[in-house]
């Protein structure tokens, strides 16, 4: 099951993100795919909005791989795996985040291994024929996330600000 959008500036993005996390659900995992500077940060600064968390705190983290954003509506884990060492990922303790209460959005999705968790929202961002255009295509995987899209497609766009 697919949703496939386009966009014209970074706060259309972060709308759309804003968007989807005004219907996840505790425990939800969204993969984010796309190249550098494709806006996968900015995606997910607008999933911090949508759980009502201020998007300013939410940027690529240097050092960290891990930042957690509590105070929203649920609890929001950006995990950046761009800088992870191959070997690292068991160390990093991933699972107390990714079967946490929260929203874990992961940029370098790719970069888990796909046995580690079988069900998420996918979003990948590829570049559109201008410099500011995106393409971003949500995938769900399981029925959970399926139900989760199907409440994104219905979301109607007035929900926005
Ligand atoms: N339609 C758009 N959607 C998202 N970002 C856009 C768009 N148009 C232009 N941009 C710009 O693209 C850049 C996206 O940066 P961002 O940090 O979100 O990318 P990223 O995918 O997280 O990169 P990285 O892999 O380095 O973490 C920003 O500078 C943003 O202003
Ligand atoms: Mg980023």
């Amino acid at each position: 099951m697919h949703l496939q959008l386009h966009t014209t500036s970074p706060e259309e993005t972060e709308a759309y993100g804003a968007r989807l996390a005004r219907v996840l659900q505790p425990r939800t995992i969204v993969g984010l795919v796309g190249d550098l500077g494709a806006g996968k940060t900015c995606f997910v600064r607008g999933l911090a909005t949508g759980l009502g968390i201020a998007p300013d705190e939410v940027h690529s983290p240097t050092f960290t791989l891990i930042a957690e954003y509590p105070g929203g509506r649920l609890p929001l884990y950006h995990i950046d795996l761009y800088r992870l060492e191959g070997a690292a990922i068991e160390e990093l303790g991933l699972e107390e985040y990714l079967f946490g209460a929260g929203v874990s959005a992961i940029e370098w999705f790719r970069f888990l291994p796909s046995e580690l968790m079988p069900e998420y929202m996918l979003v990948t961002i590829a570049f559109g024929a201008g410099d500011d255009e995106r393409v971003l295509t949500f995938s769900a995987r399981g029925e959970r996330y399926e139900h989760i899209l199907r409440a994104l497609m219905s979301s109607r766009s007035s929900e926005e600000t």
